[in-house]
């Protein structure tokens, strides 16, 4: 038996990028090689100025790139000398012909294996990191087996469950480990490969072995649960607003039942992230194909009540003002969609945006990770594009020029009628908002989608205090939102 020592990842991104770097910190003896189709990317990994930000992430890629750690355009190569080939390629909703809206779109992913098929000649263990839907294993398995000259490929499912912002994190302390496989003599080596790698730093008892079908289903379960959660609260949150309870404090009280847990309760302008609504509609997509339309329609009520948070909040913005903001200058604090990243994919910020662009708005956007060219791109790209190899992605053919975006959350909110907290930044709890307030135009509102902001000390600055589900303002009372 030949000694596994190197490792190939398709897919420098989000994902692939994190996982390879602390995989190689904690194997010193295993070579990893990501590799991706896009050169800017793979250029961006081998410079000082890493394409994604992550907190820890340059120190881990510091220490260890051009060690045991490298990221190459040569796709060909990495992967014929590979023992363990991570699939980490993005798996975009599809845009168009069946199952358009909803499906999983497994063009790159189905490239990817036909590649190795193409270049393989040695046996190779073939994991599953992106999420896909259940029982891609087995057309894999095809496509791999059906052009193979003879090697043999054993095809293991390994999602990933790490959150942006905290991805090393995750990474160096994962909560469990998952992998599936074929319960043959053959997928039980392979899974016990993988196995061994993850086992240099994560306790075996975190480690879970399931069958290849369970792997896949627990992930897109996994991220349907934790939506839910939100959707819940959010729910909970216009709830209060009606009545006059607080969220906050609601949460708090259901969260100390030791069965339902104090995490992600936190009510907000809405969840976004690459993950969520795609990982649903395509939950939502099996049932369907399934069979189980009741089952389709449960998960999907998790994106709607999505849909309703955001276009309650632009309503709330629209309504406290006259119920117009045309020619109105609204400053957005904050685009990506969590603190802690730039990452803008599904933020409910470009949701927003339009919303207040529809009614006419001038909208001045400060987010301390997210350049001007990326909100252009986000706000006149179509559903959907976004999740699709960078250098294939649109560019957008005009700028929105209402929309300006600056460096400076006080050039922002200068001379505006109102600012919409979107992103829950740790520094918009502390800038000036007596220098903010002296400088906007007056009344002057503040709209708080995240529930970072003192409501009461903003009120005795003098604004008109907008925070999801809290007990509303007597002036937001008066200018009821219907949603
Ligand atoms: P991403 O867009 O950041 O990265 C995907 C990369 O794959 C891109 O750089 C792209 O150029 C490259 N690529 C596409 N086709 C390729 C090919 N044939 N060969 C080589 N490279 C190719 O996406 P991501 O956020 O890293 O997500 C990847 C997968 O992981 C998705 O399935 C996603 O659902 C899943 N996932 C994402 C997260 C997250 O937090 N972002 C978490 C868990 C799982
Ligand atoms: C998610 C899953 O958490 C992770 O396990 C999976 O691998 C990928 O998808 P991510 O999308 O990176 O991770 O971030 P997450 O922290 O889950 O936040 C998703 C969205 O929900 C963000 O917009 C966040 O602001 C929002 N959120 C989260 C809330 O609105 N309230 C909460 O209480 C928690």
């Amino acid at each position: 038996l030949r000694k596994m020592v190197k490792i190939c990842c398709l897919g420098a991104g989000y994902v692939g990028g994190p996982t390879m770097a602390v995989i190689a910190l904690k194997c010193p003896a295993i070579e990893v090689c990501v590799v991706d189709i896009s050169v800017p990317r793979i250029a961006a990994w081998n410079s000082d100025q890493l394409p994604i930000y992550e907190p820890g992430l340059d120190e881990v890629v510091k220490q260890c790139r051009g060690r045991n750690l490298f990221f190459s355009n040569d796709i060909e190569k990495h992967v014929a000398e590979a023992d363990i080939i991570f699939v980490s390629v993005n798996t975009p909703t599809k845009t168009r012909g069946l199952g358009a809206g909803k499906a999983a779109d497994l063009t790159y992913w189905e490239s990817a294996a036909r590649m190795i098929a193409d270049v393989a000649k040695s046996d190779k263990i073939v994991v599953e990191k992106s999420t896909v839907p259940v029982k891609t294993a087995e057309a894999i398995e095809k496509i791999l087996t059906h052009n193979s000259k003879g090697i043999n490929f054993q095809i293991l499912s390994n999602p990933e469950f790490l959150a942006e912002g905290t991805a090393i994190e995750d990474l160096l302390k994962p909560d469990r480990v998952l992998i599936g496989g074929r319960e043959t003599p053959e997928g039980q080596k392979a899974v016990k490969a993988l196995k061994d790698v993850y086992a240099n730093w994560v306790p075996e008892d975190s480690i879970l072995i399931t069958n290849l079908w369970s792997a896949e289903l627990s992930k897109l379960a996994a991220n349907a649960f934790l939506a839910q959660r939100i959707s819940s609260v959010n729910a909970i949150s216009a709830l209060c607003e009606a009545t006059g309870a607080n969220v906050t404090e609601v949460a708090y009280a259901v969260g100390k039942d030791s069965r339902i847990g104090p995490k992600f309760l936190n009510a907000s302008v809405g969840f976004g992230g690459s993950c969520f609504q795609k990982d649903i509609l395509n939950l939502v997509y099996i049932c369907e194909c399934n069979g189980l339309p009741e089952v389709a329609n449960y998960w999907k009520q998790v994106i709607k009540i999505n849909d309703y948070q955001k276009s309650r909040f632009v309503n709330r913005v629209v309504s406290s003002m006259f119920n117009t903001v045309s020619g109105k200058k609204i400053a957005v604090l904050g685009f990506a969609f969590k603190k802690d990243t730039g990452d803008t994919r599904e933020t409910a910020a470009i949701d927003v945006c339009k919303g207040l662009l529809g009614d006419k708005a001038k909208i001045s956007i400060y987010d301390p990770q997210v350049t001007e060219d990326q909100i252009q791109r986000d706000l006149t790209m179509n559903k959907f594009d976004w999740d699709h190899p960078i250098h294939l992605q649109p560019m957008s053919p005009t700028a929105v020029k209402q929309v300006s975006v600056t460096w400076d959350a006080y050039e922002a909110t200068k001379g505006a009628h109102g600012i919409c907290i979107l992103t829950e930044w740790d520094e918009f709890k502390t800038l000036d908002y007596k220098k903010i307030y002296d400088s906007m135009q007056k009344p002057a509102f503040l709209f708080d989608g995240r529930n970072v902001i003192d409501a009461e000390k903003m009120r005795e600055i003098g604004f008109i205090v907008y925070s999801i589900g809290k007990p509303l303002d007597p002036w937001l009372k008066d200018m009821p939102a219907v949603a």
